[in-house]
């Protein structure tokens, strides 16, 4: 299986560097100490969030691409970490398997939001918690600007939709939202919802 992330691996962290230090530092900050239990966390990418887990959880870290995936093996953890390459659209997982599903900027790349948060939705137990951070359609100017940056965007890199409304669609394959936190103009959004 190979992805248009596995040629971006290399450069990834050095990338993202601006985006981290101005919002993205500070968001995963919050979210990620707090997941405990049988965690998935879904496109771990170069594996940033997997230092900030707590010993108490025992995380499945899945992406779909394989240099992506080794980065993510070389990071210090606390948890018990386990590498999965697959494709969330197909989690090879039983129905209920785990007590938090996470993930950062993935339902911005994915080909289908809709389906991959259906998967992420089965293999969450019933009251198992959903914590996603996520680049999103903005409110008010923020929604006018990733409107009209979002075509040129997807056609240099071909993959990140930068005005998708993962918020809503959270919400509509079933999850509960119970918490919504959200930066510059709405773009940046940290989504915690229950199943
Ligand atoms: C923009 S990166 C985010 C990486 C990391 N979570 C972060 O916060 O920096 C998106 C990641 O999602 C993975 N990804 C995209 N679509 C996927 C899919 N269908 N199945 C599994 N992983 C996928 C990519 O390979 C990539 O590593």
């Amino acid at each position: 299986m190979s992805s248009v992330f596995d040629a971006l691996a290399s450069g990834y962290d050095l990338g993202l560097w601006p985006l981290e230090v101005a919002v993205l530092r500070r968001m995963r900050r919050r979210a990620f100490p707090k997941v405990e239990g049988q965690v998935l966390e879904v496109g771990v990418g170069t594996g940033v969030n997997l230092p900030l887990y707590p010993p108490t959880a025992t995380v499945v870290a899945l992406d779909a691409s394989a240099p992506m995936l080794r980065r993510a093996l070389r990071r210090p953890a606390r948890a018990r970490v386990r590498a999965v390459q697959a494709d969330l659209h197909r989690l090879p997982f039983r129905d209920g398997a785990f007590d938090a599903v996470t993930g950062s900027l993935v339902f911005c790349s994915v080909a289908d939001p809709q389906r991959g948060l259906g998967e992420v939705f089965r293999v969450l137990r019933p009251g198992g918690r959903l914590v996603l951070l996520e680049h999103t359609r903005g409110r008010g100017l923020g929604a006018w600007l990733t409107d009209r940056l979002h075509p040129l965007w997807l056609a240099w890199n071909g993959v990140c939709h930068l005005n998708r409304e993962t918020n809503r669609t959270v919400r509509e394959v079933g999850f509960r939202l119970q918490r919504e936190e959200s930066h510059i103009l709405g773009i940046f959004r940290l989504l915690e919802g229950v199943r």
